[in-house]
């Protein structure tokens, strides 16, 4: 991984919109925008091999399951050129890469589907020589990274009419970060923003890893949506105070019952939004479902380094020895979830059987709010 300062040419600016991209694929490398460091330095880290990748997406220099997603297809095409390079069959060693890959974070299924998909451009192409196969693999990935910003706006489209105007309270970072461009969660707030909506987002820190704090304020900030930062503690308060009219927030994986693996504290504040009446929305894009688990306690959550707790920005805020848990993500049972958007439609309880109609191109049929 070579790390290069402040420069938009790769990673970085989108030209149109003037909104970050969280990964750039440029001349045989992934360009990535290292998400540690944001805000208070904006740098990029371009990968040249599978393992870089791989390594970007366990140390969350790129992070958010549709962009890992994203992130790790291209990492396939840099395993298949590495082999390539060096004669090995790529067929036979790219099974290796995509274990290599997938072993990088457990939980975003996202990851798993896109190696996945990548796996089955060989089975598409049997006859293609390494080099052609090489080609239709960066074409494949080109077009999940692609179809992920597309997706995000379909998303955003179908949930910003479900938002009321007023407080929405957003939890870690679902927007262009998180994804290629635009986000879910926050694609469905910037659509509604953008809509005209009188939108006002109460963005949490997200402790520990401060994604709320570091990046959906940033995110924000610059495109002129107004936020107001709250420590993750303080969610109950603005509910009871009556700042909140819903809560949005996305997802690494939905299981077949409609529960919802999230940021950790995602079940804290459905069950929140609940008690205060307020409806609690999940955005993703069809590709976070998992329809193989039957309820979200079967789906592996990450237990993350002790260090992310007892440190802050690298420093120690807890006594030396202290034992401490670092579960990742957490699991909301559907019964707290109010809607699930997705960029085919929304669906609401029971969700067993509207997230099986979705994941079933010929029974989709209109989907509405
Ligand atoms: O640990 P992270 O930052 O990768 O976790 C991200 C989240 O939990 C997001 O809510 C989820 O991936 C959806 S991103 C569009």
């Amino acid at each position: 991984m070579t790390h290069a300062s402040r420069g938009m040419g790769s990673a970085g600016e989108e030209q149109h919109t003037g909104r970050v991209r969280s990964l750039v694929w440029r001349d045989g490398a992934l360009h990535l925008i290292d998400q540690r460091h944001l805000p208070l330095a904006f740098e990029t880290v371009v990968c040249r091999t599978a393992a870089e990748v791989a390594d970007a997406i366990r140390s969350m220099v790129v992070r958010g399951a549709p962009a890992i997603g994203a992130a790790a297809a291209y990492g396939m095409v840099l395993g298949a050129r590495e082999l390539a390079g060096r004669g090995a069959d790529v067929r036979g060693g790219l099974q290796e890469v995509a274990n290599l890959l997938k072993a990088a974070r457990p939980t975003a299924v996202n990851l798993f589907w896109a190696v996945d998909r990548m796996l089955s451009v060989l089975e598409r192409w049997p006859q293609l020589s390494d080099e052609e196969l090489v080609d239709k693999l960066e074409a494949e990935a080109s077009a999940i990274a692609d179809e992920d910003a597309r997706t995000c706006r379909a998303i955003g489209a179908h949930g910003a009419e479900l938002l009321e105007p007023g407080g929405v309270l957003t939890h870690c970072n679902t927007g262009a970060l998180a994804t290629v461009d635009y986000g879910t969660a926050l694609g469905v707030i910037r659509a509604a923003h953008a809509a005209g909506k009188q939108i006002h987002v109460y963005a949490t820190e997200t402790r520990p890893f401060l994604q709320g704090a570091r990046l959906t304020t940033w995110e924000l900030l610059q495109e002129g949506i107004p936020v107001t930062l709250i420590t993750d503690n303080m969610a109950a308060y603005v509910m009871a105070q009556g700042l909140v009219k819903s809560v949005i927030v996305g997802a690494d994986r939905i299981t077949a019952n409609g529960d919802v693996v999230n940021k950790i504290g995602t079940y804290g504040l459905a069950v929140l939004a609940k008690e205060h009446g307020i409806p609690f929305y999940v955005a993703a894009p069809v590709s976070t479902l998992d329809l193989n688990l039957k309820h979200g306690w079967q789906v592996p959550i990450e237990e993350r380094d002790p260090k992310e707790v007892t440190h802050v920005l690298g420093r120690r805020i807890a006594p030396e020895g202290v034992p401490v848990i670092n579960p990742a993500f957490d699991v909301t049972p559907n019964r707290y979830v109010t809607a699930i958007i997705t960029e085919h439609g929304v669906v609401r309880p029971p969700f067993e059987e509207g997230l099986a109609r979705l994941a079933q191109p010929e029974k989709r049929g209109a989907t509405s709010a």
